[in-house]
């Protein structure tokens, strides 16, 4: 089976870096990218580069070469969808705001949409791939849309759960660790998944391509994901007990690290994870747990959540502790809204929380962020409905140039990595700072010793108070 026309439902931080890779390496295959967001479509069809609704590093290049030539954005789905014989769902699943698992379940109202579109528009047999992360056991629920209400085409289902992390997409794409491709059982679902394979097989090792049934896939995305936050929470519950004994978590994660058993990656202590996957992962599978009465398991991996939303609460907390036990009417200056460097997503991004936090203790917060706009800061706060947008809009300013967003400041706080806060010109920073200079790194980017010899009280993440006078 050789595909020729792939369509993707979805352009966003999955669809778009996927397809754009997925394209480049088979120049052969048409591939249409379709969303129902007009003004998303148009920032992909954008002639400035520029002006790509997601910044990824190295993805304007992808883009640039494949797209007009094999890789179409388009609005109209249906129109893809009937040419296309191998169609990727790849639209948000944001967890449930409402009803029966509010707060916890993941919400497939945007997923059963586009079964039903594909079961009402396909006049011929489609494979249709699951991109979009789910719960286990959603392919039988999109089986069952397209086998009932559709015209008695066959629809063959595979899940291919995407690995990417933003700000390295690009290169994710390009040498995933591996391709996981889950299909059914059967001679049909072995073909199927077959033609998928021979896609990713034109630049991806077939040692590297691993394929398993349906629900090994769908679930080994949700474990995958729990298991990488669990370590950001348990180095983040470590760094705490650091803080206090005198030990230094950044010695702690590599003294830990080179055990192979264990491994360096992921053992960043941080001001607590963000990022659309982690956390709705995690909410995903204690939800499946529970509702499957495993109540140890679900509150096993709650617990990483629990010991998230305490490191972002922990930060703000040492903040107003440190300045003297008021913040009302402190300029505080944040450095940093994505949850992550080298990303402009700010979906559940520490900096928003510990924001929240601080504006109810009547902070005035500066932010500075070199890809995040300030209407997107806005939204990300309005969003909490904690107080009003006219308040959050008095009390919180988004600023576009670093050293101007120091000015006056009472404390400078670090919530994203980005490599040009390292940069800085410190001591130039120090003379515009309010004394006593507080600097808060929540991502133990900056040499202590560096900035306690300009004057600043320097305070990190995991770093001891008995080291730190
Ligand atoms: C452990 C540490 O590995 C070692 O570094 C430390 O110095 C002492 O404690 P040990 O208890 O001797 O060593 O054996 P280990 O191989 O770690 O196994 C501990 C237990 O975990 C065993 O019961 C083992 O069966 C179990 N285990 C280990 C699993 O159930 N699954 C695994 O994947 C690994
Ligand atoms: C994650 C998974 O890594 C990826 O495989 C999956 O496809 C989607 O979810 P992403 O959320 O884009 O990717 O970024 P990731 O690099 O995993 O970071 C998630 C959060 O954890 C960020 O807020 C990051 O700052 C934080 N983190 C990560 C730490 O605090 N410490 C670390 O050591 C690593
Ligand atoms: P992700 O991080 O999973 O890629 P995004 O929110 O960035 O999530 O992207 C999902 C995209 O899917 C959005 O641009 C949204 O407009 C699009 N989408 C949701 N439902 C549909 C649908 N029924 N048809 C087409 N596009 C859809």
């Amino acid at each position: 089976m050789k595909i020729k026309n792939i369509c993707c439902i979805g352009a966003g931080y999955v669809g778009g870096p996927t397809m754009a890779v997925l394209a480049l390496k088979n120049p052969d295959i048409n591939i249409t990218i379709v969303d129902i967001n007009e003004a998303r479509i148009a920032a992909w069809n954008d002639n400035d580069l520029n002006n790509l609704p997601i910044y990824e590093p190295g993805l304007k290049e992808v883009v640039q070469e494949a797209r007009g030539r094999n890789l179409f954005f388009s609005t109209e789905v249906e129109k893809a969808i009937d040419e296309a014989e191998m169609i990727f769902i790849s639209v948000n699943t944001p967890t449930k705001t409402y009803g029966k698992g509010k707060g916890m379940a993941a919400d497939l109202k945007y997923i059963e949409l586009s079964a039903r579109q594909i079961a009402k528009v396909a006049t011929t047999d489609k494979i249709v791939v699951e991109k979009s992360t789910l719960p286990v056991r959603t392919a039988q629920a999109i089986k069952n849309i397209l086998d009932h209400t559709g015209n008695g085409v066959k629809f063959q289902i595979l899940s291919n759960p995407e690995f990417l992390a933003e700000g390295t997409a690009v290169q994710d794409l390009l040498n995933p660790d591996r391709v996981l491709i889950g299909g059914e059982n059967s001679k049909e679902g072995n073909e199927t998944i077959n033609a998928l394979v021979d896609i990713y097989a034109t630049w991806i090792p077939k040692e590297q391509i691993l394929t398993t049934n349906l629900w090994s896939s769908e679930l080994s995305k949700l474990v995958a994901n729990a298991f990488l936050a669990q370590r950001v929470s348990s180095i983040n519950a470590i760094s705490e007990l650091c803080e206090v004994t005198g030990a230094d978590v950044s010695e702690v994660s590599k003294a830990i690290g080179m055990d192979s058993r264990i491994g360096p990656k992921f053992l960043k202590a941080s001001v607590g994870f963000g990022g659309s996957c982690f956390q709705k992962d995690i909410l995903n599978l204690v939800y499946i747990a529970k509702s499957y009465g495993l109540n140890e398991v679900a509150d096993y991996w709650e617990q990483v959540i629990i010991m998230n939303d305490h490191q972002k609460n922990r930060f703000a907390e040492n903040i107003v502790s440190k300045l003297y036990n008021t913040v009302s009417g402190k300029k505080i200056t944040f450095l940093g809204w994505a949850f992550k460097k080298d990303t402009n997503d700010t979906r559940e991004s520490a900096a928003i929380y510990v924001a929240d936090a601080l504006l109810n203790e009547e902070a005035e917060i500066t932010v500075y962020d070199p890809k995040v706009s300030e209407e997107r800061i806005y939204e990300d706060l309005d969003y909490l409905n904690t107080r009003s947008p006219e308040e959050n809009r008095r009390l919180l300013k988004v600023v576009m140039e670093p050293y101007h967003a120091c000015e006056k400041a009472h404390a400078v706080a670090i919530l994203t990595e980005w490599d040009e806060f390292v940069e800085y010109d410190w001591e130039n920073i120090y003379t515009s700072v309010i004394k006593p200079a507080f600097v808060f790194d929540g991502r133990r980017i900056l040499d202590g010793q560096f900035m306690k010899d300009i004057g600043f009280q320097y305070d990190a993440i995991g770093v001891s108070i008995l080291n730190n006078i």
